[in-house]
């Protein structure tokens, strides 16, 4: 549509460019600048008046046109179902097949999850959820990390653009230890009451990993915290043993390997027989027979100090592994990135 007077074109150009953004389309025929114009009519000279106000009324009719023929656009769409797991307007026989409604089944990282924290609950642990943003000062400083210690890197963090109150990133957690001093300030009072601090920490991590069978950005871990008095490694190796043997339900060989974490003195590497070929070998544990599984030592006396416990006084255990890995080794899955893949032959295997 095209406008004799310059003013009405100018505004037609205006409100065709401002209809584009608007969200609610009707918006446009209630546009001020339309009214405006109407306003003007009974100051314009007489003669001019029928020319102007036909052409005002050609360009309300446009706006009215363009919001009609955008919702019949908007009306011939099927509604958009957020939740569904499909674009709706796939074919019915290019469908994935779906596990029917009632047939619904718990992710194996849910079941297993499950299977992992009911054994710590029968230990005495109980269980406390990380975050899945948080801080420079809990995801390093609060575990004896230096300030530009090299030991930092070795976790690949991502970090967000915003910062925290010191000025410092956010950090999507690389470990769940990053709840390893609050769940000691939480349960503080329990060892004035002669009680230990026994708490687990399952919790989704991410790391910036180049990504392979055994290798995932996302994953999952589980911490654990024990302090009380009189602890020492030996606790450390019972605990640790104790619930891979009911998780496997089987009996195991365990190994450790001194290891280094600025948040463990002494720290090591535990590694169990495998549980799938008994150390026979298989491709599991790459024939190895055993499988590194994780990291654990004795708290370092400066977190405890950190966390309001005197280390003269008290001594703990402490450890972090992948769940993954523990659910691999049980049900001999070959692939670390079947559990974020969403896909549903993986899935339906566990239903
Ligand atoms: N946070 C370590 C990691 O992800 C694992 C770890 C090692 C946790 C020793 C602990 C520990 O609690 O004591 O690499």
């Amino acid at each position: 549509m095209k406008y004799e007077n310059p003013r009405i074109a100018a505004v037609a150009a205006q409100l065709r460019e401002r209809f584009a953004e608007l969200t609610d389309k009707s918006e446009i025929a209630k546009a001020i600048e339309l009214k405006a114009l109407y306003a003007e009519i009974p100051t314009l000279p007489g003669e001019q008046r029928g020319a102007f106000g036909k052409e005002i009324n050609q360009l309300k009719a446009e706006l009215e046109g363009m919001v009609a023929a955008h919702q019949e656009v908007a009306e011939a769409l099927p509604p958009l179902d957020v939740t569904a797991p499909f674009d709706q307007n796939t074919d019915a026989t290019k469908r994935p097949e779906l596990l029917g409604a009632d047939h619904g089944s718990q992710h194996p990282l849910t079941s297993e999850l499950g299977n992992i924290l009911d054994i710590f609950y029968r230990m005495g642990f109980t269980a406390v959820e990380p975050r899945e943003l948080d801080d420079d000062w809990h995801m390093f400083s609060s575990l004896n990390f230096p300030e530009g210690h090299p030991a930092r890197d070795d976790y690949d963090t991502f970090m967000t653009i915003q910062t925290d109150k010191d000025g410092k990133r956010l950090i999507a957690p690389a470990h769940t230890s990053t709840m390893q001093n609050r769940a000691m300030q939480m349960f503080r009072d329990n060892l004035d009451n002669g009680r230990p601090i026994a708490v687990v920490v399952p919790g989704r991590v991410f790391r910036n990993e180049d990504l392979d069978a055994r290798h995932e950005h996302t994953f999952y871990q589980f911490e654990g915290v024990y302090v009380d008095k009189n602890i020492h490694v030996g606790h450390l190796i019972a605990t640790l043993k104790t619930f891979l043997q009911e998780y496997y339900q089987q009996e195991l060989e365990i190994r450790t390997q001194p290891f280094y974490f600025p948040f463990t003195e002494p720290s090591f590497e535990f590694s169990l027989s495998c549980p799938f070929c008994q150390k026979k070998g298989c491709n599991i544990c790459s024939y190895v027979g055993w499988i590194e599984l994780l990291g654990c030592g004795m708290i370092h006396p400066n977190v405890l100090k950190m966390a309001g416990i005197d280390p003269n006084v008290y001594t703990g255990f402490a450890w972090g592994g992948g769940i993954e890995r523990l659910i691999m080794m049980k049900h001999g899955i070959e692939d670390v990135r079947h559990f974020e893949s969403g896909k549903l032959d993986f899935l339906k295997q566990f239903a």
